[in-house]
């Protein structure tokens, strides 16, 4: 290691506590170095503040990010923002002003008219920001990429994510914005898709890129149905079909009111082969001949991992970060298109759903989602009772989304 990185933790609670961890870890590697910290109630963290010992180390620890940004500004070389997602567009701000690079949560925003504001701030950055979606540092992930984008396995026809992810009551009542759609007057969008999923939306897109190996699949045309089956205002299940600008179509069923194991499967299928990849496990490449490989995965892919990439460019010893801020555009886009395609949320009623403590799932929901894949059909076109047709747009409609955003509340 040839230079220590002094680092700042805007947070300290929820995904910032996994932070924390993450960068004393790497700390005691001689990586890097904490100096700051800051919650709106540090008083909360006594726990905390004493497990990743803060006064040993000598981090400040602040109750509000500007103050700590003031304090400790010239003696920081990375601030770290695993906070609310609509609160990163003023904090990346405030970081840039300061000429401080910033490894931010992913998703960065999910209103694409604030990511174009953040990209305009992002003009004045030293160093690019990182977006901390966590599966593109995966080797196999980009050995497959770069396989794909020189034709090895024919042209890419279409890119799909199935991921059903069960999660309780508590995870939507955790804290302030979860689930939510607006708070106050701004944009907040938490959903399936938009949060707890985004790595994978944002890996289908890594796939569907096509011309070089760091390149993300724009979406032209969507069309979708959103739904509802927790008691929130947003959406926790999502049937999304897209074409891309350049290259494949896209094809995606994301949910939250499911039960059973968490599966989070891609496949893309190739004029020539299908590749099969979940994260965390072995992917398998079938080709139309028979022939078939497998190989994986790559144990390298933790939070930990993520940040020393990030410190490699920091040190200049890699070219640029594994997700720059533009490179989330295509999947802010996506997630806004959904919205604006299916125009409403339909909430399916608790007859077509089932309560299981803490959970509540749709009645044959995975038998829905195999048919999608299997025949292409939304559930309006599978005539599930509970089912209502979305609608179709285009990357011209994106200026609509906060009118019919608001029309939804
Ligand atoms: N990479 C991943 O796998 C992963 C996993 C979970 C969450 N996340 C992301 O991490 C981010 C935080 O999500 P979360 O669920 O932990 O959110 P959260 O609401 O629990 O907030 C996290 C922390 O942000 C801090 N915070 C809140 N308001 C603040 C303010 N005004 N000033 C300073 N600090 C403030 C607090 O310390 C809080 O505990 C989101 O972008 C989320 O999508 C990423």
């Amino acid at each position: 290691v040839e230079q220590i990185i002094r680092v700042g933790i805007i947070g300290m609670g929820g995904f910032a506590g996994h932070h924390h961890a993450s960068v004393k870890l790497l700390e005691d590697r001689g990586e890097c170095k904490l100096v700051c910290t800051c919650d709106p109630d540090p008083g909360a963290f006594e726990g905390q503040i004493r497990e990743w010992d803060l006064p040993g180390r000598g981090v400040a620890v602040f109750d509000d990010y500007r103050s700590m940004l003031d304090a400790c500004h010239e003696r920081l070389d990375l601030v770290i923002i695993p906070t609310p997602v609509h609160l990163h567009a003023s904090m990346h701000r405030a970081c840039v002003e300061l000429g401080l690079p910033v490894y931010l949560e992913k998703p960065p925003t999910l209103d694409c008219a604030e990511l174009d504001e953040m990209l305009a701030v992002e003009e004045r950055a030293g160093r690019l920001t990182n977006v901390g979606f966590n599966f593109i540092i995966d080797s196999h992930r980009q050995q497959l990429k770069r396989r794909v984008v020189d034709g090895e396995f024919g042209a890419v026809r279409l890119v799909c994510f199935s991921g059903l992810w069960p999660r309780p009551t508590s995870y939507f009542l955790r804290n302030q914005w979860a689930g939510r759609l607006t708070l106050d007057s701004q944009l907040v969008l938490d959903s399936c898709m938009g949060n707890a999923m985004a790595h994978y939306v944002h890996n289908a897109l890594f796939w569907a890129g096509s011309g070089e190996l760091f390149s993300w699949g724009e979406a032209s045309e969507v069309a979708a149905e959103l739904y509802r089956a927790h008691d929130i205002q947003g959406m926790d299940t999502v049937f999304i079909k897209a074409r891309t600008q350049a290259g494949p179509d896209l094809q995606m069923a994301l949910s939250h009111a499911c039960d059973g194991e968490s599966r989070n499967p891609e496949w893309v299928v190739c004029d020539d082969a299908v590749i099969r990849y979940t994260t965390g496990e072995p992917y398998e490449i079938e080709w139309n001949d028979g022939r078939t490989e497998t190989g994986g995965p790559d144990a390298h892919v933790g939070l930990p991992d993520n940040l020393l990439a990030y410190l490699a460019y920091l040190r200049g010893d890699a070219d640029r970060p594994m997700t720059r801020l533009i490179d989330s555009r295509p999947f802010v886009r996506l997630c806004d298109l959904a919205y604006v395609s299916a125009g409403k949320i339909t909430t399916v009623p608790p007859e077509h759903t089932t309560r299981s403590g803490e959970y509540v799932s749709i009645n044959g929901l995975p038998d829905i989602v195999d048919e999608f894949f299997r025949a292409g059909l939304f559930p309006s076109e599978q005539h599930v009772a509970w089912a209502r047709p979305g609608g179709s747009a285009t990357i011209s409609d994106l200026p609509k989304l906060r009118d019919i955003v608001l029309a939804m509340t």
